[in-house]
């Protein structure tokens, strides 16, 4: 298993270009199966999330592939991917290709909604809570499915195909709005989802269901409402960037000090945690490359942050902040409201001399003079790279181990940090 050597050091100078956003990538690559024309998609990064999902996607029939590099593009560069599900052959996701990734479990609203019938099995993925999956059975209900739990599948059955229903969602959830969108695009009649997710993820997915044929209004709003139609075509779509990757390097950039150009970057996706990094002590700029963040000097002031849905401060960028708030001047609080068992990153920056209280969703920080390096465990995809930030400035040497947590979401991380001055390096097996 591969681990990450780093030694704290100095400031990062330079420029991050920013991939494409798996978080938006996967949904996108989802839909591919409710047409059977071709979905091209542009700037999806290279992960291993994205790599399972041409697995699962596969196993359903869909042929699909990365269109080799053009001139003037490079390893950095987000690949072009074209997906076509010209015939479903298989409507069953099964547990072998489905555990890791609990995003494909979202595979269950297109399939049921094209052919009939889903049988998914019910999902694995970070372990950061229960995640459970009872919104997505709820709305499916609603637009007239039959539900099953069999064997830790799911298997919804609408023979006749989907009807167009009212869905209020109990809690804002990005899955169920992301699943429940794909169904209601082929639905017969009207759709409104209530109380949807607004993330940028679900209004990128909504813009290319509409350059595929959907009728969708009010992504980005709370009140998504959908005219089903009877079929969707092929499209062409470019993903939208990452933001939380945006944010996380950002946060090493306020932990370290130094100048760095977020390339591609787009600073409407994340006011909130931008907004927070400035009260901390970063001075950031948006440019025409993306976005410029810089430290110079001054310490970083403590603030204290409540994680939201969009428009709020994402859940995901949550341990990044942590780490940086551990070497802060004074006390912060960190209040985790949308997974009620994200703090396991607690125990590991503890390791490298963070002194964080834990209780209940919420966590006090006391800021230390500095950290010093230790072998920590990754142990969830974002929890993993908040230790990344962490060792940037700890004395000496860290060793991260189980990186491939890290591989999940963030592409060639030690290349783009060691390009800034980093000393950071990658050991194999
Ligand atoms: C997505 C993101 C993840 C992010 C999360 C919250 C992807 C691939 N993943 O995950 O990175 O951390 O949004 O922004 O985009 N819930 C239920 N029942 C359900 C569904 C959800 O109770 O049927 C709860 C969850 O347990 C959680 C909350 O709703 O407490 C929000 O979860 P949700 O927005 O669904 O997260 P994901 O879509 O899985």
């Amino acid at each position: 298993m591969d681990r990450i050597r780093l030694r704290g050091g100095g400031p990062l100078e330079g420029t991050i270009p920013i991939s494409g956003a798996k978080n938006a990538a996967l949904p996108l690559m989802i839909a591919s199966l409710l047409t059977d024309e071709t979905l091209t998609l542009e700037n999806v990064p290279r992960l291993r999330d994205v790599q399972q999902l041409f697995h699962i996607l596969a196993n359903h029939g869909t042929d699909w592939s990365v269109e080799g590099k053009r001139a003037g593009q490079n390893d950095m560069t987000g690949q072009t991917v074209h997906l076509c599900a010209r015939a479903i052959v298989d409507t069953t996701a099964p547990y072998e290709l489905v555990s890791t990734m609990r995003a494909s479990f979202w595979v269950i609203g297109p399939l049921v909604a094209r052919m009939g019938v889903a049988r998914v099995s019910l999902p694995g993925g970070c372990a950061i809570g229960t995640r459970p999956v009872d919104f997505f059975i709820q709305g499916l209900e609603q637009l007239g499915a039959e539900i099953e739990i069999d064997q830790g599948y799911a298997i919804a059955r609408a023979p006749n195909g989907l009807v167009g229903a009212r869905i209020d969602l109990p809690r804002v959830s990005v899955g169920a709005t992301h699943t429940l969108l794909m169904a209601a695009a082929l639905a017969k009649g009207e759709t409104l989802i209530t109380n949807a997710a607004r993330e940028p993820e679900v209004v990128d997915l909504a813009n290319c269901l509409i350059a595929m044929g959907a009728k969708i209004e009010g992504a980005g709003t709370s009140e998504i409402s959908i005219q089903g139609v009877e079929r969707l075509r092929g499209a062409r779509h470019r993903v939208l960037p990452d933001r939380i990757e945006t944010g996380t390097y950002a946060m090493a950039v306020a932990m370290t000090g130094g100048d760095v150009t977020l390339e591609h970057a787009r600073g409407d996706l994340l006011t909130a945690p931008l907004a927070i990094l400035e009260r901390a002590g970063a001075e950031i700029s948006e440019t025409n490359r993306g976005i410029r963040i810089r430290r110079n000097g001054a310490g970083i002031a403590a603030v204290d942050v409540e994680t939201d849905p969009f428009p709020g401060f994402p859940t995901d960028l949550q341990a990044q902040f942590m780490a940086l708030m551990t070497t802060a001047k004074g006390t912060s609080h960190i209040t985790e409201t949308i997974f009620e068992n994200r703090f396991m990153h607690v125990q590991e920056l503890a390791r490298l001399g963070a002194n964080i209280h834990l209780d209940g969703q919420v966590a006090t920080i006391e800021g230390v003079e500095r950290l010093r390096g230790a072998p920590v465990m990754a142990t969830d995809l974002r929890a993993s790279v908040s230790l990344v930030i962490a060792g940037l400035v700890a004395e000496g040497e860290t060793t991260i181990n189980r990186v491939y947590h890290l591989d999940r979401g963030f592409e060639r991380l030690e290349d783009k940090l060691g390009r800034c001055g980093a000393d950071i390096e990658r050991i194999s097996g």
